[in-house]
């Protein structure tokens, strides 16, 4: 797949972004764009299967404009992996169907561009040939992922791209010793959705009774109206905390961010 980008102030060409699987000669730079832009660092096993597409899947995009002999090194990649979905951590956010026990999930493992080419569309392209590949798996149910709490670039094209954001894992990475939140978001592929759980029960529960309390008001304002002036009710919304024995998680009610 070839996409022409628009112009990007930190190259100095019109960029021809091309897309193709990574290969065992992108070793080298696909480890360095890892240090560079991960705070974690990857153990070399993990580069040898993914070069060597040893469980493994992954997309690379190359700049076919690029000057210097540099027309077929990465500037970006995904990573994904497909795993069962009975041995994955979200069973509960499937409709599971235990009877149909080879029902699986691509989970992406990494993704990254390089400073240069961001903003371009390039990650978005990106995760497209991984939603596009899952889908074309009759037994996929979704792509999921994990994302640091503070990375907003990344939070901001899962949404845009929309992946719903189910779960707030706390103290999810450890980097030098220090934990950070992680967001868990979901994208159903091949008609799948979430089941309702019943933190969704629960919160369609709620909203009921909100909005039939409203209409209750209303009416009531209508009747009173001349009567009374009625102060207007300010919205809250709020997340729905739930304890897991495993680890202390926060399902993330339409993804409000803290
Ligand atoms: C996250 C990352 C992969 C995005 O790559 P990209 O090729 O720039 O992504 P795209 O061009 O497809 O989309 C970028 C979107 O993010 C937006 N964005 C960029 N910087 C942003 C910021 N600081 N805050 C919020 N949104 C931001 C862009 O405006 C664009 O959205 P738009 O199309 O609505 O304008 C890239 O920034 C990166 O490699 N970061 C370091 C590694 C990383 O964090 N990987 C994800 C780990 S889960």
């Amino acid at each position: 797949m070839i996409q022409t980008s628009m112009v990007n102030p930190k190259i100095s060409h019109r960029p021809t972004i091309f897309y193709r699987p990574i290969q065992p000669s992108d070793l080298e730079i696909l480890e360095q764009i890892h240090i560079d832009v991960f705070p974690i660092r990857y153990e070399s096993e993990f580069f040898q299967n993914v070069v060597n597409g040893r469980d493994i899947v992954s997309w690379a995009a190359v700049d076919r404009s690029r000057p210097n002999g540099r027309s077929d090194e990465l500037i970006g990649f995904v990573t994904a992996r497909i795993v069962m979905a009975k041995d994955s951590e979200i069973t509960d956010l499937l409709r599971y169907d235990s009877s149909k026990e080879d029902q699986t999930l691509v989970y992406i493992l990494t993704l990254g561009v390089v400073d240069a080419y961001r903003n371009l569309g390039i990650a978005s392209a990106l995760i497209h040939e991984v939603i596009k590949y899952a889908s074309s798996i009759p037994v996929c149910r979704a792509v999921y992922l994990h994302v640091i709490s503070y990375n907003n670039p990344a939070i901001h094209l899962y949404k845009k791209m929309s992946f719903k954001c189910m779960r707030r894992l706390l103290g999810f990475y450890l980097i030098n010793g220090q934990h950070y939140d992680s967001y868990l978001f979901v994208y159903y592929v091949n008609g799948n959705r979430s089941p309702c759980s019943p933190i969704v029960l629960l919160t369609f529960f709620v909203t009921c009774i909100k909005t039939g309390l409203k209409s209750v008001a209303a009416k009531l304002r209508k009747n009173e109206e001349k009567m009374v002036k009625w102060p207007k009710c300010k919205e809250t919304r709020g997340l729905i905390p739930i304890q897991n024995k495993r680890m202390i998680k926060t399902e993330c009610s339409g993804c409000e961010y803290v």
